[in-house]
């Protein structure tokens, strides 16, 4: 299979927040590699701005450490290495005052693509997007880039939709979920909506219900104060975890158009129901008691407050009223510190009408399961007859897809998420970008949740770091005759 590369207009692109962790860890690494593949064109530049003054030949050896600390080995060469840095500018800027701006302003071109990515706390959002308009940067057909958290709640997004509105429009404004670029969850569309096999099993006919896992084995520690304000809700599900539901829970576009697609994932978001506080788990993590090191704290020695009530994992059960979806729940979870980075969807489909079979043993469910992390794939599990003459047993098979197997080499050098999202940035492609309807319809459906905990004063159910959460997780399928898929070590 030949590689495509789908080249991209010259830009001239702005990190603000240049010398931050985001940067270093991701966007710079992700354009040498887009660099390296081919992508970006001749005369293009990247362009980091941030509070630091210091020589664009220190920001350009920061950059290469990234790369060198970032990017496979057998990527890198000196050679280009050396022709992507002389793409890097850098400009000292500080974004509530006016040093910098007017250097900015002389270095940006008009007759090129512009995308401004503010990779900063969104309390400077504000400020970035007056400056580029006071200094007569930003052209009409401009991008700026938005990371996550967008707002905290309801008001805070609203607040901060309306400031980025004030100089930007809509088409503009590309708020980065950075989930919506992985290359598995983009063929979650391509599975739904390219076959014609799966569609008319997708309903709550035929699925049981559904799980979405998010489990990581990271902790908080060195993020402690950002994440004990936010907590699994706000920091994964009212986004990352939404998004997954959305894109499995949607009709099908009129065609694979920006706003054809939001308007059906901002519809899924609307029908969802509100949770009943019984259906909702929220954990802590508990470290070990033989402790090998830092990596063995528990949560509340990893945030400042010790008597924190932030949860590090949350299951909860959602139901979406709509005809296609009512009666079929979707069950998500996601914590921290479990036993093992798994990331899946899993569409457990109902038992046949009638077993001709009898009761057989070992009899299970289809199971669609979708594997976003590790191993990217799709497997599905069907019954078989057990070989050999020991009668009809049945046993179950997997028919399984590993991305990387089936695509061969282009498959296993799939770009990071933030490697595409740029580039579709560059390119003036929205898809898989949030709205901000979406993003506000989101934290309408989020904000009662934590509102009531933060009510009832809820306290988190402990649970041992490498487990697969809080036993009252289990209880929530087990009660309904359920059971959650196994994270794997
Ligand atoms: C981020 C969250 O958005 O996503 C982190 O803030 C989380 O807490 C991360 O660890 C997970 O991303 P990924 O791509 O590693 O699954």
């Amino acid at each position: 299979m030949v590689s495509r590369v789908i080249p991209v207009d010259r830009f001239d692109l702005v990190i603000f927040g240049g010398t931050g962790d985001l940067a270093r860890r991701k966007i710079l690494p992700g354009l040498y590699r887009r660099f390296v593949a081919g992508q970006i064109p001749e005369g293009s530049r990247i362009i980091g701005a941030a509070r630091t003054d210091m020589p664009t030949a220190d920001f350009r050896a920061h950059v290469e450490e990234a790369i060198v600390e970032f990017v496979a080995s057998a990527k890198r060469s000196s050679e280009l290495v050396g022709t992507f840095l002389d793409t890097i500018e850098y400009v000292a800027i500080d974004a509530k005052g006016d040093a910098g701006w007017e250097e900015l302003a002389k270095l940006i071109r008009a007759d090129v693509v512009q995308a401004f990515y503010f990779s900063v706390g969104p309390s400077l959002f504000g400020h970035l997007a007056e400056k580029l308009h006071r200094y007569s940067i930003a052209s009409d057909d401009a991008r700026i880039v938005v990371e996550k958290p967008f707002g905290r709640d309801l008001k805070t997004a609203q607040e901060l939709n309306a400031t980025l509105a004030a100089h930007f429009s809509e088409s503009q404004i590309y708020r980065i979920d950075h989930y919506l670029g992985k290359e598995t969850v983009q063929n979650l569309m391509a599975v739904r909506f390219a076959n014609i096999l799966f569609e008319p099993l997708w309903n709550a006919r035929h699925v049981d219900h559904v799980q979405i896992t998010v489990a990581e084995t990271v902790g908080v520690g060195g993020r402690g104060t950002y994440y004990d304000r936010s907590g699994a809700m706000r920091d994964m599900v009212q986004n990352h975890l939404m998004q997954l539901l959305c894109l499995i829970a949607m009709e099908a576009p009129y065609r694979f158009d920006p706003d054809a697609v939001r308007d059906e994932k901002l519809k899924v978001i609307r029908a969802l129901l509100p949770v009943a506080p019984d259906d909702i788990v929220r954990g802590q993590y508990r470290g070990q008691a033989r402790k090998n090191g830092p990596d063995d704290a528990s949560f509340l020695e990893d945030v400042e407050d010790p008597s924190s009530k932030t949860e590090s994992f949350v299951a909860l059960k959602v139901e979406i009223a709509n005809w296609r979806w009512k009666g079929t729940p979707f069950y998500l979870r996601t914590g921290k510190r479990l036993r093992g980075r798994e990331s899946e969807i899993a569409i457990v489909f109902k038992e046949v009408p009638h077993s001709i079979f009898g009761e057989e043993e070992g009899w299970r469910e289809n199971v669609l399961s979708i594997r976003l992390q590790p191993n990217e794939g799709m497997t599905l599990s069907v019954m078989i007859k057990e070989p050999g003459p020991g009668g009809m047993r049945l046993t179950e098979v997997p028919l399984d897809m590993s991305f990387a197997e089936a695509l061969g080499e282009e498959g296993a050098d799939i770009p990071d998420a933030y490697e595409r999202l740029i580039m579709d940035v560059i390119r003036g492609n929205q898809t898989l970008f949030m709205r901000g309807d979406e993003v506000e319809a989101a934290w309408a459906w989020t904000d009662p949740i934590i509102a009531d905990w933060d009510a009832r004063g809820d306290k988190p159910k402990t649970y041992d770091s490498g487990s697969s959460g809080p036993e009252d997780a289990l209880m929530l399928l087990h009660r309904e005759g359920r059971r959650w898929r196994e994270i794997h070590e």
